[in-house]
Formats: C-alpha cells, sequence, structure tokens
C-alpha cells in the first residue's frame, strides 16, 4: 500500500517536473484560421490543441462573432484574442447564411461574381477592424511570438503573422488548392494537377486541359486584384514595406496540407509542402446511450448518416420530400444532419431520425454505419476514410466537387448531383455502395493505407511547426519564388531556342542559295566556254 502511494506521488513529481521541463521549453503560437467557425478553424484549432499538450503557450484570433468559442471546455487551454468587426457580429453571421441561401437557389456563382466587389470589400472591411484595434495590436506585439500558424485564404492573417511573429507557417484546410500551391512555390503543372473547383481528376482530356489552363489565369487575376486592397494596411502599419502584399506568400517557412497520398492524385510537392490530411480524424468515443440504442435498433440493415453540413436550413420542402420518401424505401436506419425544425413529412417516416448536430467522427466509427452520405467537405472524406466506410457525394460549393473526383476515381463510393436528383437516383447510388462489395473493399484498402503511417496527422503538423521554431523553414525555400512568370514556363528559353532555329534555318536557305548560284554561274561558265 505504502509502496504503490510512493510509486503514485514519485511518478506525479516526475510527470509535474517534466511537464515544467517541457513548457520550459515551450514556444509562444499565434494561430489565425478563419473567424471561428467552419472547417478551416476547427481543424486548425484541433493542431492548436495539440501544440498545447506538448507544453506551447497558445493564442488562437477568432472574431467578435463567434467569441462564444472562448467559454467552450474543448478550447478551454487555448488562449484567445478577440477582434471586432466594423459591422454588428449578426450581420458577420448572416454574410453566411446569405451565400447558404443562394446555393439551394442554384444562384450561388452568378451572385458570389457579381458581388465579388461587396464580398471582397467586406472582407477588407474585417481586416481593417481588426488593425484598427490598437489594444489588440500591442498585446499580439508584446506576446513576441515564435510563430504563427495562419490561413493564408484570407490575405489578413498573412499581415497579422507578419506583423506580430517572426516565422509563419500556412495552411491548406481545403482539399487540393491548386492555386494557394502556386503562390507557396509549389510546380503545378496544369497538364495533370487540377485545379480547385473544377471536379478534375489526374488525367484530362484536351478540353479539360483548356478548362484547367482558364481556371489558371482566372484564379490567378482574381488572387492578385483581391490582394491588392490590403495594401494601406501593409503600409500603414509598416508591414514588409520592401514586399507587394502578394509576395507574403513566399515567406511561408511551411505550407501544411489537409490531404494524404491515401487517398489524394499523386501530384508533385515540395519538401516544404507537408501533408497532414486527416486533422480530424480519430478513434471514435462511444455514443450517448439513446443513440447507440437507436443505432443498435437497425439491426443487420446498419445505418446511414446524412449531413448536407449546415445548408440544410435552406433546403426546399420539395428537395427534403426527395431525400425522405428514398429513405423510406431503405431497409437501413438513417442519421439525419438537421439544423431548424424538422417538417412533418420527416415524422411521418420511422426509419429516419434527425439531430441538430452529429457525433459524425464517432458515428463513421460505429460498426453498424454502412455509408455516408454529404456534401463533400474535406475532413468528412478523411473521418470516413479513417474509419473504412463508403460515401456518397452530393457536392455543392468550392472544393466540394474536387472531393467527388476523388471519391469516384479511388473507387470509394459515388457522387449525386444535387440539380438532378431524384428518389430513385438517391435509393439507387445508395445501394450500390451499400451492397456491391467492392467499395467496401476499396475503402478498406485506402484505409488500411492511411493509417500505415508514422504518426498521426495532428502530431506530424505539431512536429513541422516546432520544427520550424527550432530550424526555420528557409532551408527548403522553392526556387520558383525567384523566377518570372515567363522563366518557369520557360519561354524566354523557348523563344531563345526558336531564335536559334531561325538563325540557323536563314542560314542554310541562304548558303544553299548562294551555293546554288555559285554553282549556276560555274556551269553556266563552263557551257559558254564549251560554246
Ligand atoms: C464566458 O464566461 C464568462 C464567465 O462565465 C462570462 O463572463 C463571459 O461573458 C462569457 N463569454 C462569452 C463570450 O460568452
Ligand atoms: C448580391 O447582390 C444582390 C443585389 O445587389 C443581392 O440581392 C444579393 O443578396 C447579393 N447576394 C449575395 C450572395 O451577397
Ligand atoms: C501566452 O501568450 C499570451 C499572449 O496571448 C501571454 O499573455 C502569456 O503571458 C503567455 N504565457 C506564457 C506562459 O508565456
Ligand atoms: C461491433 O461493435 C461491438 C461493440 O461496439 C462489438 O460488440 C461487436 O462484436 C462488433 N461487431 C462486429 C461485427 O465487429
Amino acid at each position: 500500500m505504502i509502496a504503490v502511494s510512493t510509486m503514485t506521488s514519485l511518478t506525479t513529481v516526475i510527470v509535474v517536473l517534466l511537464g515544467f521541463l517541457h513548457i520550459g521549453e515551450g514556444g509562444n503560437i499565434l494561430i489565425f484560421s478563419g473567424y471561428g467557425e467552419g472547417s478551416h478553424f476547427l481543424t486548425a484549432a484541433l493542431v492548436g490543441k495539440e501544440l498545447m499538450h506538448r507544453g506551447h503557450n497558445v493564442t488562437v484570433i477568432i472574431s467578435n462573432a463567434y467569441e462564444h468559442r472562448v467559454n467552450e471546455t474543448k478550447y478551454k487551454d487555448l488562449n484567445f484574442e478577440i477582434f471586432k468587426h466594423n459591422v454588428p457580429p449578426e450581420e458577420v453571421r448572416m454574410r453566411v447564411e446569405r451565400s447558404t441561401e443562394s446555393i439551394f437557389k442554384g444562384t450561388w456563382f452568378t451572385d458570389v461574381i457579381s458581388n465579388l466587389t461587396t464580398l471582397t470589400g467586406e472582407i477588407l472591411d474585417d481586416c481593417n477592424g481588426l488593425f484598427n484595434d490598437k489594444a489588440l495590436l500591442q498585446r499580439l506585439l508584446q506576446a513576441k511570438f515564435d510563430v504563427a500558424f495562419v490561413d493564408p485564404i484570407w490575405p489578413c492573417s498573412l499581415l497579422v503573422a507578419e506583423y506580430a511573429a517572426k516565422r509563419h507557417v500556412s495552411f491548406m484546410a481545403t482539399t487540393w488548392m491548386n492555386n494557394m500551391a502556386r503562390v507557396n512555390g509549389n510546380p503545378s503543372n496544369t497538364a495533370f494537377v487540377p485545379e480547385m473547383s473544377t471536379g478534375f481528376t489526374n488525367k484530362m482530356t484536351f478540353i479539360q486541359r483548356v478548362i484547367n489552363s482558364i481556371m489558371v489565369m482566372l484564379q490567378m487575376w482574381l488572387h492578385f486584384s483581391f490582394i491588392d486592397g490590403y495594401t494601406n494596411i501593409q503600409h500603414a502599419h509598416g508591414i514588409c514595406p520592401d514586399l507587394q502584399v502578394s509576395e507574403l506568400y513566399k515567406r511561408s517557412q511551411l505550407l501544411l496540407v489537409n490531404v494524404d497520398f491515401a487517398l489524394e492524385f499523386s501530384i508533385p510537392i515540395m519538401p516544404h509542402l507537408i501533408p497532414v490530411g486527416g486533422l480530424s480524424s480519430g478513434q471514435a468515443n462511444s455514443l450517448t446511450q439513446d443513440l447507440e440504442e437507436y443505432v443498435q435498433s437497425s439491426g443487420d440493415a446498419g445505418i446511414i448518416v446524412f449531413s448536407l453540413g449546415t445548408y440544410v436550413t435552406y433546403m426546399k420542402e420539395e428537395l427534403i420530400a426527395v431525400f425522405a420518401n428514398a429513405f423510406a424505401k431503405l431497409p437501413q436506419k438513417v442519421i439525419w444532419q438537421f439544423r431548424g425544425t424538422p417538417p412533418a413529412i420527416l415524422d411521418k417516416i420511422p426509419n429516419i431520425k434527425t439531430m441538430e448536430w452529429l457525433p459524425q467522427n464517432d458515428l463513421l466509427g460505429h460498426n453498424k454505419t454502412r455509408a455516408f452520405m454529404y456534401q463533400g467537405g474535406n475532413n468528412g472524406l478523411y473521418e470516413a476514410l479513417y474509419h473504412a466506410v463508403p460515401v456518397v457525394v452530393i457536392p455543392l460549393i468550392g472544393d466540394q466537387p474536387d472531393v467527388a473526383a476523388r471519391v469516384m476515381t479511388r473507387g470509394m463510393g459515388l457522387s449525386l448531383d444535387i440539380m438532378t436528383i431524384t428518389t430513385e437516383k438517391i435509393v439507387d447510388t445508395l445501394n450500390a455502395v451499400i451492397h456491391e462489395k467492392h467499395y467496401k473493399e476499396t475503402v478498406k484498402r485506402m484505409s488500411a493505407i492511411f493509417h500505415d503511417r508514422p504518426m498521426r496527422p495532428v502530431e506530424k503538423a505539431a512536429f513541422w511547426i516546432e520544427h520550424v521554431i527550432k530550424h526555420g523553414g528557409e532551408y527548403m525555400r522553392s526556387p520558383i519564388h525567384d523566377l518570372t512568370w515567363y522563366q518557369y514556363y520557360l519561354l524566354d528559353v523557348v523563344a531563345f531556342l526558336l531564335l536559334v532555329l531561325v538563325v540557323v534555318i536563314v542560314f542554310i536557305v541562304y548558303s544553299c542559295k548562294f551555293a546554288f548560284r555559285c554553282c549556276k554561274r560555274v556551269l553556266v561558265g563552263k557551257k559558254a566556254k564549251t560554246d
């Protein structure tokens, strides 16, 4: 008894001591990845928690529209800094609702294009809000951050990183965003690397390569026109005055990418691009008792997990009925993420259970789960891969068509088009992924590859951030950063070689002409003599 308690207290002392030593060595890390909501924030916060467990001091910047994060127990050890928008928080939350509404109206793309200046102006104004808060800036400077971990999809995060931290590491939360990789100095050959939102694979037809190349130009144009607006903030705060805002991307020490080659297409990546795909996947926790009972009640048929994210609030009743009627025809039970009040039709169908929020990873990890039908977010994709669940993707926006392309190409499931969806199509597609054995076998094989890694994704992400604190990432700097676009595409070399070729051809032609004339003269001369 005494021995045991001595052992226990000894262990405690050692643990405390180790913890103390660990904290002594810990770095001071700043995270800025979105406003505090959505997959960009959630995945970065998971990395933050891992860094914290390793004894670092982690501070996360969020917006006052999502400040409730501060009191969530799962984030209790993180420090938060809250920035204020120039508009009321309700308006910021309304923007998300507005765009999800237009997704289901089918007008999302035209709305975004026609409102582009308004949308980019709003985001720029948020950045002004942040940089106008002198007290916040002062606190950030005083903290003397060793490194910042940012999602530069919002250029403001790069400015904050350069303002407040010695170095920064960037993060790509979506599936492969070729434009982001490109501005970070990755070779991104459009002959076989599909651009985001195209839904293409790495084997493209001629027409697809044409579209892919046009997308590159469009994205680069959007990128540069979008970013120019931040120059005022940059100069007002003396942030890297020698560089343009677009050149700040070149200062990222690393780019952590949320993909894994168990699933991602084979594409070239530079040493400073670190794949950490599957940050949100992990072992399933047990379900709450009533949910477990519901799942068990499905018997051998099992369950289908269905979620269209938060968008579902804006689904029209007719569309809801299409899904509900399909589920009514299936023997499986369906767990449906549904925000708001479900319409009456759902009460009439006994095998549907709606929930406002799903413990998605835990449900996917349950051995009664037969299929996962969802809108195609990157995190859900890797959770399904982790637990070897076949998927049906219903892509709506952003990188979701790309997720669908990966799922189909790799054979881990199927996809459905929301614009032409019918009850029959849903029934057939779900039956196919559940009953045709090759889907389950393929996803099991891919999952085994995904699990055969030396570290969990969050550990790998944390490891590389620590690496940058210790050594920096400059030794891996991409030479592409120092090339102009015509040098990168070797257009100057091609032009030079063409010129040489032309000179040689002209030389040969003139030499021949000259030789011919000489011969002629000699021949004519001879002829004259013999005459
Ligand atoms: C967090 O909790 C504290 C104390 O319970 C409270 O004073 C504060 O207003 C809460 N903050 C937010 C953003 O909810
Ligand atoms: C786009 O602008 C129009 C009119 O200016 C407005 O009615 C609509 O709500 C806007 N849509 C989005 C997604 O901002
Ligand atoms: C952690 O960072 C915060 C800045 O957000 C700072 O106020 C605090 O003193 C730091 N703590 C340690 C132990 O370094
Ligand atoms: C499913 O999991 C339960 C525990 O949650 C276990 O008792 C059961 O044996 C598992 N079934 C199969 C087929 O693996």
